[in-house]
């Protein structure tokens, strides 16, 4: 658990920030079901945080289909996932940006707390420029080569590029293979959701809305100060 003052705070984009978890899990499933596959929704939890091509493999192991596709053929389903996927979220605007995400960039950058994205989304920037918070971000991981999360790649990119230590990080996330990923790293995690769903984070609450203010204030101080 983090003792020092905190100086980066990592989040992660789809179901942290804006609701797009649901438009990934809906382009699955309508792919799926081009394979004859109903998806079970309780499987959503699995594929949250994990990268594209890593999710396409575990619906296929879960279904035992892992062979009936070759490499070719998953390329191209690849894509027609994120076709679908993008023309879903190409219906949002601004305002489906979270509630209480502004206060919070606004509260960290007072404090002199850097920002990143630790997204393993390739669609993350074009989603930064939609809901219009591209400039709140000091640095936006590039997940392209680095292992998907539960691996700690990700963030530890982002601790990286600021030359810091794990116990000046904090990790945002609303996936179980995030939170797992944020641990990893060393770093302090803060669970969005359910808590029993993430009750391997460190903190958890609801959504960034239901942060306290006054939590983050002690939080970023550390034991030290
Ligand atoms: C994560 C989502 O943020 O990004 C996953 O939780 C998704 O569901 C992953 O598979 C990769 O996203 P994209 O946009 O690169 O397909
Ligand atoms: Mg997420």
């Amino acid at each position: 658990m983090q003792s020092s003052r905190v100086n980066l705070v990592i989040f992660d984009l789809d179901g942290v920030l804006t609701e797009t978890s649901k438009f990934h899990f809906e382009s699955w499933k309508a792919l799926a079901k081009k394979f004859d596959v109903d998806l079970d929704d309780k499987f959503e939890v699995h594929l949250k945080g994990v990268s594209r091509q890593a999710s396409l493999e575990r619906i296929l192991k879960e279904y035992g289909l892992d062979s009936k596709f070759s490499e070719e053929e998953k390329k191209l389903l690849l894509v027609e996932k994120n076709r679908h996927y993008q023309q879903l979220i190409s219906h949002m605007t601004k305002d489906d940006l979270f509630n209480g995400v502004i206060d919070c960039f606004t509260f960290l950058k007072s404090q002199g707390v850097r920002i990143a994205l630790g997204s393993a989304s390739k669609n993350a920037p074009r989603l930064l420029k939609t809901h219009e918070i591209s400039d709140y971000f000091d640095y936006v991981v590039d997940p392209r080569g680095l292992k998907s999360k539960p691996s700690p790649d990700i963030f530890l990119d982002a601790m990286k590029h600021f030359n810091l230590n794990p116990s000046e990080c904090i990790g945002v996330e609303d996936a179980y293979a995030g939170v797992s990923a944020i641990n990893q790293a060393g770093m302090t995690s803060i669970g969005i959701g359910n808590k029993e769903e993430l009750h391997h984070s460190d903190y958890c609450f609801s959504s960034i809305d239901s942060i306290p203010i006054t939590f983050l204030k002690t939080l970023i101080k550390g034991d030290s100060s």
